[in-house]
Parts: C-alpha cells; sequence; structure tokens
C-alpha cells in the first residue's frame, strides 16, 4: 500500500529502526527492543511506514475483547447479547517527529483500519490505549468513542468506516 512517498507493510527486524524517535521514548524502545520477540511469540503483529527502508512510523495489532456492559448504552443496545464483544487492538501507534504533520499517523491508522476490516476473523470495532492528551485528541478526531468509566480507551465501530475502506 502507498501514501505520498511512503510504503507501509509487515514489519521485518532487516528495516533500519535505530533512529526513529516518535518523541516517546516507551513506544521508540518498543520498536527498538520488543516488536520483534512480540512478533515470534505472536503476542502482536506490526506494521511499519518505510521511507527508503528505514521505519519512519509503525503501528501494533492484537485480538482483543471487549465487554458489552463497558459500551455506551446507544452503543450497546443495537447488538447482539453476548457478553463479550470481538475487536483488534492497535496497542502503540507512533511516526517519527520528522515526518508528523504530513499524513502518516492518519494514513496508518486507515491501514488498520482496512486490514482489521478485511481479516478473516470478525472484529466488531478498532480499541486504542490512548497514552497521553496529545494521543486523546487524535483518536477523537479521526472519530473514536471513549468507553464512559475508562476515557482512555477509545474504540470504533468499523461499520462506521466502511465507506473509507478500500475494497
Ligand atoms: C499522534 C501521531 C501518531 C499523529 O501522527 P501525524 O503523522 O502527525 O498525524 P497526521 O499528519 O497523519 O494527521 C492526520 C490528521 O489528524 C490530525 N491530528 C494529528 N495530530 C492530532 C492531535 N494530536 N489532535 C488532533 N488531531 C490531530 C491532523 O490535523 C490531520 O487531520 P486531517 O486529516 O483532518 O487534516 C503522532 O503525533 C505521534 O506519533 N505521536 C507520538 C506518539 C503517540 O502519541 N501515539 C499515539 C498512540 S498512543
Amino acid at each position: 500500500m502507498m501514501y505520498a512517498s511512503f510504503r507501509i507493510t509487515a514489519f521485518d527486524k532487516m528495516y533500519d529502526r535505530r533512529t526513529f524517535n516518535s518523541g516517546s521514548e516507551a513506544l521508540d524502545r518498543y520498536l527498538r527492543e520488543q516488536v520483534n520477540q512480540d512478533i515470534r511469540r505472536h503476542m502482536a503483529a506490526c506494521f511499519v511506514a518505510l521511507s527508503n527502508q528505514r521505519i519512519v512510523g509503525y503501528y501494533t495489532l492484537a485480538s482483543a475483547s471487549l465487554l458489552l456492559a463497558d459500551l455506551p448504552a446507544d452503543v450497546s443496545k443495537e447488538l447482539p447479547r453476548y457478553p463479550t464483544v470481538p475487536t483488534v487492538r492497535m496497542g502503540r501507534l507512533a511516526v517519527d517527529q520528522a515526518f508528523k504533520g504530513q499524513g502518516l499517523g492518519g494514513a496508518l491508522l486507515a491501514d488498520a483500519l482496512n486490514r482489521t476490516w478485511h481479516s478473516e476473523i470478525a472484529a466488531y470495532a478498532l480499541m486504542v490505549d490512548a497514552k497521553n492528551d496529545t494521543a486523546l485528541s487524535f483518536y477523537h478526531h479521526h472519530g473514536f468513542i471513549a468507553f464512559p468509566e475508562s476515557p482512555m480507551v477509545l474504540f470504533l465501530p468499523l461499520a462506521t468506516v466502511k465507506g473509507l475502506i478500500s475494497s
């Protein structure tokens, strides 16, 4: 998949990630030191944006679920009465500071929604954990809905973005 001069593809340890700097030491360290092990153990999948074989953005996906009772009432009343609802969690999303504000974060999010939508495993929504207020405002901007009891955890029902997803 191509977005401007970036290419989004599955993580491979041959890609250069040594200088990746998102402004969040935890997210940078995860990419340098942890992600490969998580992929090997099937704890997460990781997709990266490349600029000349260098990683300039990434996100992770893993299967998850939420409790029907935790959803806002106007959302849960539309769903079947199963106690849990299948989702996919985007555990991490980060863009290198030198590449911020160029549409890359939005492109990575769109890519995650697209992959989740086209997966053969059903998921009702993409879930995210906002690490701080900047992330929270980014997700609100893209239509994510916060859980009433956990405002830093948000979800986006895939059906609501169907029109944005490529066939
Ligand atoms: C949050 C982050 C991923 C955004 O990436 P980015 O490449 O700068 O964002 P984009 O240029 O793709 O912006 C896409 C859209 O989101 C908007 N946006 C970007 N950051 C935003 C913010 N903090 N609050 C609200 N809207 C924001 C842009 O205005 C743009 O809007 P438009 O499509 O309507 O024009 C990036 O700043 C980042 O990596 N931050 C550090 C790590 C982090 O906070 N990760 C979040 C997950 S925990």
